[in-house]
């Protein structure tokens, strides 16, 4: 399996168009050592012919010009992508779909928590009806969550319900439903290795912490540092538990949780701008090497 970290930033990216704090500052500026991401999206594939994007983020088209296998060029019109899932309704996630407009039909594997979403407070699914069309794959949650996607026979899917938070223009905001978020397992048929991928973690409960420990590589939220980083830097008064995002720093935090892991390769993803692991010298990075914690950036590969 071949793991393509398109985009590894939170929803705004790195540096966020309006933001001054002191990393998307320090960036523009050259100050800080530290390079910019585009916002969360990763592509995966058994052979490097076709290819699943997790999540199509309003970055879409700068990243399938990023990763030339995506764009393989055997017609006149031709893309290598041959399915979306999609791990929540949020806008870094979902607009991205809006950007596909011009091709085929689109594949979407989603929930039906995320498709009411979609189809709803966010309709970019009714609006792609009046342009390539979509046509929808269900992730079921109720049985195993296995799904497959017929172009990618060497890969297997299993959907996991996870605790964060729908966005604030879903019917769910306030009365979570499983399925609002998940974490996918991949798993390669032909050499057994497994990922989990969870961008957006909110709480790590113990059946996700089995799944995690399964695992030969663990891609996970990476959002937020500390609980009220955004308060800290004047930004907003959301907490990142508010928002779903289970912070890296503290009691019970992602560090803490990541420790007790001991076969799987750990990478953070979804970074938010704010995040001071993004500074490669900041002693919050020396404190995730020392853990062993990898930080996730635009072009990351990992194979497996
Ligand atoms: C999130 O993951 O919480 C969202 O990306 C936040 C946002 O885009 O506003
Ligand atoms: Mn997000
Ligand atoms: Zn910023």
């Amino acid at each position: 399996m071949i793991v393509r970290v398109l985009g590894s930033a939170a929803g705004g990216g790195f540096p966020q168009w309006n933001c001054n704090c002191a990393n998307c500052a320090g960036l523009r500026k050259g100050l800080i050592k530290t390079r910019a991401r585009t916002q969360s999206s990763i592509a995966v594939s058994d052979t490097g012919e076709s290819w699943v994007l997790f999540n199509a983020s309003p970055d879409i088209r700068a990243q399938i010009e990023s990763f030339a296998l995506l764009q393989p060029g055997r017609a006149v019109r031709d893309i290598s992508i041959v399915g979306v899932v999609l791990v929540d309704s949020q806008i870094d996630h979902a607009t991205g779909l809006l950007f596909l407009r011009e091709g085929s039909p689109l594949h979407v594997y989603c929930t039906d928590m995320v498709y009411q979403d979609l189809t709803g407070g966010f309709p970019v699914l009714n609006m792609l009806a009046h342009y390539c069309g979509v046509e929808r794959h269900r992730i079921e949650l109720s049985v195993s969550g296995e799904f497959s996607i017929p172009q990618l026979h060497g890969l297997r899917f299993v959907a996991a319900p996870l605790e964060s938070k729908a966005p604030p223009y879903s019917a769910h905001r306030y009365d979570p439903h499983p399925g609002d978020t998940i974490g996918v397992l991949l798993e390669d048929r032909h050499s057994g290795k497994r990922l989990f991928y969870a961008p957006a973690l909110g709480k790590l409960e113990p059946r996700i912490l089995a799944l995690m420990e399964q695992a030969d590589c663990v891609l996970a939220d990476g959002t937020f540092w500390r609980d009220d980083e955004l308060l800290r830097a004047g930004i907003s008064n959301k907490r990142a538990a508010e928002m779903g995002h289970l912070s890296q720093s503290g009691r019970g935090g992602m560090i803490e949780v990541m420790h007790g892991l001991k076969k799987p390769r750990k990478v953070l993803i979804h970074i938010n701008n704010t995040n001071p692991i993004l500074r490669e010298d900041s002693p919050e990075r020396a404190e995730l090497n020392r853990e062993g914690i990898e930080v996730a950036f635009d072009g990351m590969e990992i194979v497996l």
